[in-house]
């Protein structure tokens, strides 16, 4: 007889307040569709976070759709994941605001991206960007997850989770699963073009050396044409990231959408300089983006078919959702409806 064994389950959230680059596919989500053999997937568009930040509506209308197209796009099969919109599962704010009071302001104040974030924005430093942290665990502690894959930037709110998520299980008994933060080791760390010492990032400004996922060919090309190459006298294509890290970076990148390895790379581009390299990788780029860029535009286009996927995971999601926070309601002492 087959064993039946119950998969693993994951949830992570993206917010959708900015547009996705090259660095977040290669780095993060193009090793996502194959963890749904493994796992039991839920990925959820955290527009209630991203409202934290003030955002102009018809903008966060638009990326909250596109992500999920881009999702999609990138491989994330629908029917094997549970993909859904935030807002759309009423559970995480009310999970949310119980979990506010479990949550110590000591703690809260502590956050790096608290700190970070109201640096940036101090004309804005609302209580929702103080108690974000509060909602993350709600979202995660909601599903009952036992790994949640974050970027090194979230595993600090994720252990904060553990934390409220202990503090309330020692008052009424374990009512959650403490889940284990995960930085994913696949995947690669893609630089700036332009400044291959720090990330590349979703900014705005495309002279920070970034390039989206949805960026047509001829810019896609015009960012790898003017991309930092070292100044070093050599002008030869070799992996050393201590000394060349701008090479070192569109290495990585020509290696990952074109599966050839290092040593490969080299061979290939042997008494060829620079100024040949870099055309060659904005070209493999613009042709691993591209059955992306189409598909999810095309899906764009097809607002039947995003809504019955977001609201047949709102659906799957609400209903895991609401088991957790009717037990949440009855331990806190709510009367049953
Ligand atoms: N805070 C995360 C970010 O900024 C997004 C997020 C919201 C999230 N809720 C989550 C991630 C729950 C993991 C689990 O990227």
């Amino acid at each position: 007889m087959e064993e039946i064994v119950a998969k693993k389950r994951m949830l992570s959230g993206i917010k959708p307040s900015g547009d996705l680059t090259l660095g977040s596919y290669l780095g993060a989500v193009k090793n996502w569709a194959e963890r749904a053999d493994q796992y039991e997937c839920f990925y959820f568009m955290a527009d209630l976070h991203a409202i934290t930040v003030r955002q102009n509506p018809a903008d966060l209308r638009r990326r909250t759709l596109e992500q999920l197209a881009q999702y999609i796009a990138c491989g994330l099969d629908p029917e094997k994941n549970t993909l859904f919109i935030q807002s759309h599962v009423h559970q995480h704010a009310e999970l949310g605001w119980i979990l506010d009071c479990y949550s110590m302001f000591g703690e809260l104040s502590r956050m790096t991206q608290f700190k970070d974030k109201s640096a940036k924005n101090a004309d804005n430093i609302n209580a929702g960007l103080f108690t974000y942290p509060s909602l993350m665990a709600g979202d995660i502690l909601l599903y009952q997850p036992d790994l949640v894959p974050v970027g090194e930037d979230q595993k600090q709110h994720v252990e904060l989770t553990h934390v409220i998520a202990r503090r309330f299980n020692g008052i009424y008994g374990d009512v959650f699963k403490i889940p284990e933060p995960f930085v994913p080791k696949v995947g690669a760390r893609i630089m700036s073009l332009t400044n291959p010492l720090v990330k590349m990032s979703k900014s705005e400004n495309e002279d920070t050396g970034r390039v989206l996922l949805m960026d047509p060919p001829e810019v896609i090309m015009k960012q790898f044409k003017r991309a930092i190459t070292d100044s070093d006298t050599e002008n030869c294509v070799r992996y050393d990231k201590e000394n060349k890290p701008g090479v070192a970076n569109l290495m990585t990148i020509y290696s990952a959408v074109t599966g050839k390895t290092y040593e490969e790379i080299e061979n290939e581009f042997v008494g060829k300089g620079y100024g040949a390299f870099k055309p060659v990788v904005g070209e493999a780029v613009v042709e691993h983006l591209r059955p992306i860029r189409e598909e999810a535009n095309r899906l764009m286009k097809d607002k039947g078919y995003l809504e019955n996927v977001y609201r047949d995971g709102a659906q799957k999601a609400a209903y895991v959702a609401e088991k957790t926070l009717r037990k949440v309601y009855k331990k806190v002492g709510f009367v049953a409806k």
